[in-house]
């Protein structure tokens, strides 16, 4: 079969990006296309290039168009989309073609702690706030409603007397980095090999 390409939308540093990247190296049925971020300055720029993966940087009025984003992801020949840590909306049009193909992470156990506003620290200090025993991630499907699409899986950590936001944060990226690739690549090749 075809490798099925990937493309990473990321906002932020990008350490769930290149991640994914160094998993899908050499993999014999997934390949990561490129890389978009919404940020000119991200250093997950300079990262993609030591790997020699190609990354899109738009403005964020580019992102907003759904029709621009299909363009570059249907000339590139994308399958799935992965948002890790991409904080713009997803525009309809956008969602529609690309149905049960996008994939996202959000940094607690949905549907706890998520929805319009819930990202990076404040989904982190509001586990502490409301005294949570644990926390976790959800890789979940989009659809048109924020942290609402169908859940892949999920997988809890504790939360311990005393943690800090920052002490929360490293243990759920150590949750981030050791699933998200794994379920990203169980579900596209169960999807693809019958
Ligand atoms: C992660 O915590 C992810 O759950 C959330 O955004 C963060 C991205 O971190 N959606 P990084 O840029 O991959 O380091």
């Amino acid at each position: 079969m075809n490798k099925k390409r990937l493309a990473i939308f990321v906002s932020g540093t990008g350490s769930n990006a290149l991640n994914i990247i160094d998993h899908f190296k050499d993999h014999l049925q997934i390949e990561v296309g490129f890389v978009l971020s919404n940020k000119k300055d991200s250093p997950v720029i300079e990262a993609c290039a030591a790997r020699n993966v190609s990354v899109h940087v738009f403005t964020n009025s580019e992102v907003a168009d759904g029709s621009l984003l299909l363009d570059v992801c249907l000339r590139e020949k994308i399958d799935y989309i992965v948002l890790a840590g991409y904080l713009r909306l997803i525009p309809l049009d956008f969602i529609h073609v690309y149905n049960e193909k996008i994939f996202n992470i959000h940094p607690s156990l949905l549907p706890k702690f998520g929805g319009h506003g819930m990202y990076g620290d404040r989904v982190h200090q509001a586990v502490l706030e409301a005294n949570e025993g644990c926390s976790g991630i959800s890789i979940h499907l989009v659809n048109e409603h924020f942290d609402e699409g169908r859940i892949l899986a999920q997988f809890s950590c504790l939360v311990k007397d005393g943690d800090t936001i920052s002490d929360l944060k490293k243990r759920i990226q150590k949750l981030e980095h050791a699933y998200f690739p794994v379920v990203i690549e169980k579900t596209i090749t169960l999807e693809n090999n019958d």
